[in-house]
């Protein structure tokens, strides 16, 4: 065992827990792929009394992850604390220093810090791997940092938060509520600790800024991403977008224009039948387009004790082998500025859910608005008015644009909402033809 690589693992949750089981299944079969054994040597959790299936009595244990980070007889550093600041910042800063390779599974972290960190880690000739951050086991990082470094990439987009995509699916199978899911998401595991994370975009955001960065070449740049979730997406708007042949996704987005780069994540319709659309439950699909290779879609599970941690696995196996990568693919100082394409650079199709007063003349104005900002309708819903006394005065009324720019439709939602046919606000959600 002397050749062992020494591992010290910050955090036993979910994944953590899932990287003993992996562990204790294939501890064989990774020593004789990685050349050399990997032994666990220490933890560092919450709690020592739970029983997490696994004996840990042989184990150094750590109450702070931070003593961890420093201990001799650790030579990677797994974090799975997550969150961006705290005591999973320090932990890793603390291994880094200390010249340990740190694998991480934290998302939050790298995106706020991820260029402080990968100049830490060169400067020490350390790994600071990441691949459980982004799309759970999907090998994503893998796929631009090595797979494709023969390329240009022009766009990455995908689904990259599990418990959204769960949520999102189960809602439209199964007609339940969003909280009904919500919960049951938890109980899987796939939530973050702070589920406002997942449904308001940030959770996909913060994945979104480290591919950017990765498929770019530019710094990570969290900062500069239009953020909306899921909470506002009703089950009628699941249902209208599926009669109208699409299907509602939390999607995250990011385009290399001349003029600077577009991130967003927003929820958006997708034609049945495309790649990304037949992506259900808590799978994650990542589509990246490449000048060379075409257009690539990877799908897996993007979240997830065992998913997760086969991406950690990975990660750890990589530096037992000795193979080493600059963080991002290209030394920390070479990564370019971001620079941001102008605002609402966007140009597609958009949904548009409106409740009209019943009456002559409230479908024609709309129309009337929409032509004045030369926006041209692909499809429209109007339904019969509903059945109740207060609802008997007003009807829904569901179009779906031809591709136009993001401030026209601005503009002309605007000028709608104000022409005294329409009831509450307006909703506008875009799509993304594929
Ligand atoms: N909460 C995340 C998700 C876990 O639902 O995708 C994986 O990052």
């Amino acid at each position: 065992m002397d050749n062992a690589l020494r591992l010290g693992i910050a955090g036993l949750g979910t994944v953590g827990t899932g990287v003993l089981d992996i562990l204790k299944s294939h501890g064989g079969t990774l020593a004789t792929r990685a050349g050399r054994p990997i032994a666990l040597t220490a933890v560092s959790a919450r709690t020592r009394k739970k029983d997490r299936g696994h004996d840990l009595s042989k184990v150094d244990w750590f109450d702070d992850p931070v003593a961890l980070a420093a201990a001799p007889n650790v030579d990677v550093v797994v974090e799975l604390i997550g969150g961006e600041a705290g005591a999973a910042k320090q932990t890793v800063e603390t291994a880094l220093a200390n010249g340990k390779h740190v694998v991480t599974a934290n998302k939050a972290l790298l995106a706020h810090h991820g260029v402080a960190l990968a100049k830490a880690a060169e400067a020490k000739g350390v790994s600071l791997n990441f691949e459980a951050a982004v799309a759970g086991g999907i090998p994503v990082i893998k796929t631009l940092r090595e797979g494709l470094a023969g390329n240009a990439v022009r766009k990455v987009f995908g689904i990259m938060n599990g418990t959204c995509n769960y949520i999102l699916t189960k809602m439209a199978d199964e007609g339940r509520s969003f909280a009904d899911v919500l919960a049951e998401a938890q109980r899987l595991g796939y939530a973050e600790a702070d589920p406002t994370f997942d449904v308001g975009g940030f959770d996909t955001a913060h994945k979104l800024a480290i591919l950017t960065s990765l498929a770019f070449g530019t710094q990570v740049n969290v900062e500069s991403i239009a953020i909306e979730g899921i909470e506002a997406i009703t089950l009628e708007d699941i249902r209208n977008a599926a009669e109208l042949g699409y299907k509602i996704k939390l999607l995250g987005v990011a385009v290399a224009h001349a003029e600077g780069i577009e991130q967003r994540v927003h929820a958006t319709l997708v034609p049945k039948g495309s790649p990304v659309s037949e992506t259900d439950g808590v799978f994650n699909a990542v589509v990246v387009k490449g000048d060379f290779v075409g257009d690539l879609m990877l799908e897996g599970r993007g979240a997830g004790s065992h998913p997760t941690a086969s991406a950690v696995v990975a990660d750890v196996v990589d530096i037992a082998r000795g193979f080493r990568l600059p963080t991002f693919g290209i030394p920390a100082a070479r990564l370019r500025p971001y620079v941001s394409a102008p605002q609402m650079a966007h140009e597609g199709g958009f949904y548009v859910s409106l409740t009209l007063h019943d009456r002559p003349g409230a479908v024609a104005s709309v129309a009337r608005i929409l032509a004045d900002e030369q926006i041209s309708i692909e499809s429209i819903v109007q339904r019969g008015a509903a059945s109740s006394e207060t609802a008997r005065a007003t009807a829904p009324f569901i179009l779906i644009t031809h591709n136009t720019l993001e401030p026209a439709i601005r503009k002309a939602i605007a000028r709608i909402e104000k022409d005294g046919h329409v009831v509450g606000n307006p909703r506008v959600i875009r799509i993304e033809r594929l």
